[in-house]
């Protein structure tokens, strides 16, 4: 067994590789650029965490890693266009480094540069499922995505319809990566399918923790632009509850504040005490817990012994008390 340290320095090594020196320069420049930005890595690194619990040999899973890994970068490219987030990862967002027709099309070719390392499957019999798996977890992506932005002008969204909607844009492709990996170490149906469902309640409590960050995340770690989600009535956990539960006053103010005429930081500034005032955080993390208590359900059930699922346990409680 790999630990996390190990499989991300592997992963990395294995990038660093990959990456494109092709013409023309305006395409791939950003590619670059946004692949070594660092980040995380957690969604290759759940895919080779995947492989592992099945197989000591994981190499073979590493192209699959890295397509996945294009593929999240492809959709902050997008998403960091349609929330017009001017940072990332504490750089400047590919759209105001490079314009936007560079963000839309760079990111368009990643999403190919995503299938073509899928094709690099070590056993292309298995190329049907994953791209099966693969091509289901994209599209709903693109829906989560779609709901996200609905979302911002909608008055009321109920909270099945967030979380249904935060299962989509982030939850599936963490999912849907752990089974991939799962699948390329010899997992059976069964085994894959109950990691499956491990990452997707784990990626429902990770976008959760993002909606918090967001708002209270120290700006000198987190690396986006925090107040970012109250800047763009983007319905999130905090604002939807805060939605439910302000009274008098502070519901004129929380109203007022969300209206198109509040000046940005002011509004950020507004927005944010009454998330205080109502505990709204401490909501958000009860929640986040429930979801991290379902995800390790399924993660038992998985038929490996216990000492191989270590790391991956520690992996998933570390995520919810993360700063980045
Ligand atoms: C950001 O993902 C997008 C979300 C789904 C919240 P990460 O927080 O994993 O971003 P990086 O890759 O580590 O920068
Ligand atoms: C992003 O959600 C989900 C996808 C990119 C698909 P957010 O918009 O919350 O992600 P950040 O906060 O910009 O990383
Ligand atoms: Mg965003
Ligand atoms: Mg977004
Ligand atoms: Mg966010």
């Amino acid at each position: 067994m790999q630990s996390v340290e190990h499989l991300q320095e592997l992963f990395l090594k294995y990038l660093k590789n990959e990456l494109f020196d092709q013409s023309p320069r305006e395409l791939y420049e950003p590619v670059n650029y946004i692949l070594q930005l660092g980040g995380k890595r957690l969604r290759p690194v759940l895919l080779l965490m995947g492989a592992n619990l099945f197989s000591e040999e994981i190499d073979h899973a590493l192209p699959a890693a890295l397509a996945i890994e294009i593929f999240h970068n492809f959709s902050l490219v997008h998403d960091d266009i349609m929330d017009e987030a001017p940072l990332r990862r504490g750089q400047p967002t590919v759209h105001i480094k490079y314009g936007q027709n560079a963000g839309i099309l760079s990111g368009d070719a990643m999403l190919i540069l995503t299938y073509q390392y899928l094709n690099q499957l070590k056993n292309p019999t298995q190329l049907p499922t994953i791209l099966q798996i693969f091509n289901q977890l994209a599209i709903e992506v693109c829906e989560g995505q779609q709901y996200d932005m609905n979302f911002e002008t909608e008055e009321s969204v109920e909270i099945a319809a967030y979380l249904k909607m935060i299962e989509l844009k982030t939850s599936v492709l963490i999912a849907g990566g752990l089974k991939i990996g799962a699948l390329i170490g010899g997992a059976n149906e069964k085994d894959a399918n109950d990691l499956y469902e491990f990452g997707r309640h784990i990626g429902i409590a990770f976008q959760l923790q993002d909606d918090i960050l967001d708002t209270f995340g120290d700006p000198e770690k987190f690396g986006k632009k925090v107040g970012g989600d109250i800047a763009q009535n983007k319905k999130t956990f905090l604002l939807l509850k805060s939605l439910e539960q302000a009274r008098d006053q502070d519901r004129v103010d929380l109203l007022e504040a969300l209206s198109d005429a509040a000046d940005p930081n002011q509004k950020i500034e507004q927005v944010t005490s009454i998330y205080r005032k109502l505990k709204v955080q401490e909501q958000a993390s009860e929640l986040m817990e429930d979801y991290l208590k379902k995800a390790f359900i399924y993660l038992d059930r998985v038929q490996v012994e216990d000492a191989r699922k270590v790391y991956l346990r520690n992996l998933a409680n570390q995520l919810m008390m993360r700063e980045i």
